[in-house]
């Protein structure tokens, strides 16, 4: 998928940094534009169509997910003591709360008597605890158990063993990362980012506020949800009328930050600034630069704001995409910014719809027998980059020395 802005604000959209290589990738938009071509590798790609449709291995996929950080809300959702948020994430209800020092914390919703939701699904502010619908077992927000009725009928329970359970988290460029499954090895959320860190910190995500989230469902598998993000090879054929005007034909530079990838898009103006002093050169308002934080989030890069996808697999076939735009705050009362804005997502979403009819069309067809493979072309390497990953890690080959967390 590709995305357009429609305009952006008059001057000094700060915060919203830059990409770290700004002119590197221009540079390359330009000599893609000069090749008429995007960046490809010597060779094509199939993937199982197998991969798409088998329960066992949606299975290994979640379990997949659990066990790696995933971003699972955004910090700007929760920015004060008392704010919390309750959702499901692949399977697990998860309750998310800052507490009175500041810092977010991340435990399984689920009481350590018998197991009721604490809270329902949803979000809210100053909490300082929460109480059990059930028979009122009340926790702080650290998780500790505060308050039990009656406590006399459990005389064998140690209090301090019966806190919420906990799972690892942490705040990192205004995104909080959450590992939902409690076994899970602790992840340092900078070594799993690897050089995503370095983009988000000059993106500037940390400085940006939520704005008008929303949430699609789609009947697809995840993995194809995700495919039509990759690559702009479609962009001619698919989105005629919405994005094709704007961006070079099947031109971009992919760049595998593995597990996670970078793809620039570059747009019809590039020829205006190929021969302008590359220190004025403007990546953001030249492009759009398309992210995968691995394994299902995409963070659009837009000039005065980001916006925001995951894609959640909802069984074999359907998907949850939350969706929601990241703005830097002191425009947020600007009517010129919100009409920009507006404007901006009206797009991403209709090119969303657009993707959308594709991915279900493939998901109606895909036990039809007509592909045993889907082949990706060299101009669909991020696809290649993406399904490689997945299948490293099922395998085993995640690199858990290099993520693991620094002891103590
Ligand atoms: Fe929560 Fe009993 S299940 S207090």
């Amino acid at each position: 998928m590709s995305l357009t802005p429609a305009g952006s604000l008059p001057a000094d959209p700060s915060p919203g940094h830059d990409i770290a290589d700004r002119l590197e990738l221009l540079r390359r938009a330009c000599a893609g534009l000069a090749a008429g071509r995007p960046e490809m590798p010597a060779a094509q790609f199939a993937n199982p169509v197998a991969r798409y449709a088998d329960p066992a291995r949606l299975a290994q996929e979640q379990r997949l997910i659990r066990r790696f950080p995933q971003v699972a809300a955004a910090a700007g959702e929760m920015t004060k003591p008392g704010d919390w948020i309750a959702r499901d994430i692949s399977g697990v209800p998860v309750l998310l709360v800052r507490d009175e020092t500041g810092r977010v914390n991340a435990f399984i919703n689920a009481c350590r008597h018998r197991g009721v939701r604490l809270a329902a699904d949803g979000c809210g502010a100053g909490r300082r605890s929460f109480t059990c619908p059930y028979h009122a077992w009340t926790y702080g927000t650290d998780g500790k158990l505060v308050g039990v009725p009656a406590a006399e009928g459990f005389p064998n329970m140690k209090r301090e063993e019966m806190g919420l359970r906990r799972l690892h988290c942490a705040e990192r460029y205004g995104f909080v990362f959450v590992q939902v499954d409690p076994t899970a090895p602790k992840v340092d959320v900078d070594a799993w980012l690897g050089p995503m860190a370095h983009e988000l910190e000059h993106i500037g995500t940390a400085d940006y506020v939520v704005w008008r989230p929303a949430q699609l469902e789609k009947k697809t598998n995840w993995k194809l949800a995700l495919d039509t993000f990759l690559e702009n090879y479609h962009t001619r054929r698919t989105h005629t009328k919405t994005i094709w005007p704007v961006f070079l034909d099947n031109t971009a530079a992919f760049d595998r930050l593995s597990p996670h990838a970078r793809v620039v898009l570059p747009k019809r103006s590039i020829p205006e600034i190929r021969d302008q002093d590359r220190e004025t050169w403007n990546l953001r308002d030249h492009s759009t630069v398309l992210y995968t934080i691995f394994p299902n989030l995409m963070l659009a890069v837009l000039p005065d704001h980001c916006a925001i996808f995951q894609v959640w697999p909802d069984g074999i076939d359907n998907c949850k995409l939350p969706a929601y735009t990241l703005v830097p705050p002191k425009y947020l009362e600007s009517a010129t910014a919100q009409d920009i804005w507006s404007k901006s997502m009206h797009v991403v979403f209709e090119v969303t719809e657009e993707d959308s009819d594709r991915s279900e069309a493939i998901q109606a067809a895909l036990n039809s027998g007509a592909n045993d493979h889907f082949v990706f072309g060299r101009y669909e390497q991020a696809l290649a980059w993406f399904h490689q990953e997945v299948e490293a890690m099922l395998n085993g080959q995640a690199d858990w020395v290099r993520y693991a967390e620094a002891a103590e």
